[in-house]
């Protein structure tokens, strides 16, 4: 049985979004703030009746550096929508004035919208930048003559510090274009932590000038496994796809990343894997290991057993490295990853008894946190904080290192506990390489790795554990959506997985939780669809909601179904006959009686106005 996650959207805002009612529609004005369609939805909305009608010519007034930057995004952001802006510091004639004045959180912001047009008001470039984020969502979606942005005042500020998205571009390469792509999405959406798994077992993606060999070999595997992987019984099935695959990020290129992102006030936190996850290394540098090799860049996915050697040797190397990274990455955090390091080769190296010896650990874990707390000092030495995933934990780490909570929120929890700052991202609500069907690999879904996180799991997620007290709570610097790309192939599959869930996350990061409520997020989730495709974002298509046994309606032999489209504008079509529908299917206009007792499939699919169709829900009725 299919669980429906849209089974509580309030009528009432489902036929005011069918009948194409947009915000800017005075009649709307005095509705409560859902109806504005933002996500994240602010801290504070105040609306009132009426509507100020932006001209497609604006101009801007912005003074000062940060004012003048954010200005400049919003013509670059306007643009597309259909407005023209000129900069000006003349403040009466401006239909949009950044203003800066003090306020309680460095990230917030005032918004206001009234007949003398829009102000906002922030400390600096970043509560500017997300006032501005909210403003573009005020606005139609394309392009209009004049667009009329409803009359509203917002007190807003972030709930966390960290509002994290991650990905992997080992296990596949994603373009500077793409990451320019997903750091733009992450911007508008409040998001200011971009976590670059740079370094994994299946290729090493960032130009080090001392060691050359890490771009001429470790970026580069002779082939891929076919499929997934979990799906073999043993590696003898293995298929592999004879294609070499690879690349890196020139240090130009980062450089690059690094101030489009800082533009954006984003914060970008290099991952450089160690000890385990580090075989690609070992491709290049075989004397790092503790065996001699040779050694080859990973081409199947999963948890290897050769890892470096905490030879003196690694450390200089991992020192030479961090040392390049440390001068790339402006913001205070590396990540050291730290996850997944097997010690069966320590365990065998005469190298890692004599350490145990000398220092007198009794069990090979301990190894692990003293070449952590050595890699930690080398990174306060150049002004740095570790983060590391929570394993790190286990070989004992000093409480100034940052703890990212994946194996659940135990780790996290512990370690707030123990008085480290933590970020939580668990894979049972964050892990968007986690499937989107609960139907476990559903044809109709792209290859994926396992799992099933539906979007109203990440809605629900709370990044405050109940267990911790509220000083402990402080601890907890925010959460962060994690993308591993084992099956991720292409920018739009990653972000097939990321959206809409990502908007979910957003929405945690940003919004208290007090104020956050699904069946009140799915309807402005919903009109932000229009603004994903006029970006030229992928997003999963949300399957039709009402074909559930909870919400059939058995009446005369018959089940009867009221099928809905989340996606304003969206069509539903459906079949009977056992066959996938699309567009040329049977659409849906009116409730659906099935007879009982033939067995019939029921399956319905959203036609977006994109064109694209959501996956089907399905019910069998017997
Ligand atoms: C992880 O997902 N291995 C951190």
């Amino acid at each position: 049985m299919f669980v429906r996650f849209f089974r509580a959207l309030p009528p009432c805002l489902l036929s005011m979004l069918a009948a194409g009612l947009l915000a800017s529609q005075p009649v709307l004005a005095q509705q409560p703030a859902p109806v504005l369609g933002l996500v994240p939805l602010p801290r504070e909305v105040k609306t009132s009746a009426g509507a100020y009608a932006l001209p497609q010519k604006i101009s801007i007034y912005a003074v000062g550096k940060d004012a003048l930057n954010v200005a400049g995004l919003l013509k670059e952001q306007l643009l597309p929508l259909g407005h023209t802006v000129t900069l000006t510091t003349n403040r009466q004639a401006a239909q949009i004035k950044l203003l800066t004045a003090p306020t309680p959180h460095p990230e917030g912001y005032q918004l206001v919208v009234d007949a003398a047009g829009v102000r906002i008001t922030a400390a600096g470039g970043a509560g500017l930048f997300y006032g501005a984020q909210t403003l573009l969502q005020l606005l139609p979606p394309q392009p209009r003559a004049t667009a009329a942005v409803p009359y509203v005042r917002i007190s807003d500020e972030p709930a966390f510090g960290w509002r994290g998205a991650h990905l992997d571009v080992s296990r596949h390469f994603f373009s500077v274009a793409f990451i320019k792509k997903y750091i733009d999405f992450l911007a508008a959406y409040k998001l200011n932590t971009f976590h670059w798994h740079l370094t994994d077992d299946q290729g090493w993606r960032l130009e080090i000038k001392k060691y050359p060999k890490l771009t001429q070999v470790s970026a580069f595997r002779q082939q891929t496994l076919i499929g997934a992987q979990q799906l073999f019984k043993t590696p003898a099935e293995f298929k592999y796809d004879a294609t070499p695959y690879g690349g890196f990020y020139t240090q130009a290129q980062v450089r690059e990343v690094v101030a489009y992102a800082q533009r954006r006030y984003v914060t970008i936190v290099p991952e450089i894997e160690m000890p385990g996850h580090s075989v690609a290394i070992l491709a290049a540098y075989p004397e790092l290991a503790c065996r001699p090799g040779p050694y080859q860049v990973w081409q199947m996915w999963g948890v290897n057993e050769d890892i470096v050697c905490p030879s003196e040797a690694t450390f200089q190397f991992f020192e030479n490295v961090l040392a390049e990274v440390t001068q790339l990455f402006p913001g205070r955090y590396v990540h050291i990853g730290g996850d997944e390091a097997p010690k069966t080769r320590w365990k065998e190296s005469a190298l890692v008894q004599d350490i145990m010896k000398k220092e007198s650990f009794t069990d090979v874990e301990q190894v692990q946190g003293w070449f952590n707390r050595r890699i930690e000092k080398y990174l306060q030495s150049k002004g740095k904080k570790l983060i590391g995933w929570d394993e790190v934990l286990e070989g004992g780490i000093s409480p100034s290192a940052t703890i990212m909570s994946w194996r659940g929120e135990k780790g996290g929890i512990e370690a707030a506990q123990k008085g480290h700052d933590v970020v939580m991202t668990p894979t049972t609500y964050v892990y968007f390489d986690y499937g989107q069907n609960p139907q476990v690999h559903s044809p109709y879904e792209p290859l994926y790795i396992g799992g099933y996180l539906p979007l109203e799991k990440v809605y629900g997620y709370h990044p405050l554990p109940a267990e911790l007290t509220p000083a402990q709570q402080q601890h907890i610097l925010g959460v962060q959506g994690n993308l591993w790309t084992e099956y991720v192939t292409t920018p739009a599959k990653a972000e097939y997985m990321l959206l809409p869930r990502m908007l979910a996350l957003a929405e945690v990061a940003w919004t208290p939780a007090a104020r956050r409520a699904y069946p009140d997020f799915l309807p402005r989730l919903g009109q932000q669809y229009a603004r994903l495709d006029q970006k030229n974002i992928n997003y999963r298509v949300p399957e039709p909601l009402g074909l559930d046994s909870a919400s059939v309606v058995r009446q005369g032999g018959k089940a009867v179904f009221t099928l809905r489209s989340l996606v304003p504008g969206g069509q539903v079509h459906y079949t009977l006959d056992g066959t996938l529908p699309d567009a040329t299917s049977d659409r849906y206009t009116k409730p659906l009686a099935v007879p009982v007792g033939e067995r019939l499939t029921v399956r319905a699919v959203t036609v977006a106005p994109n064109g694209r169709n959501s996956p089907p829900a399905e019910l069998l009725v017997k």
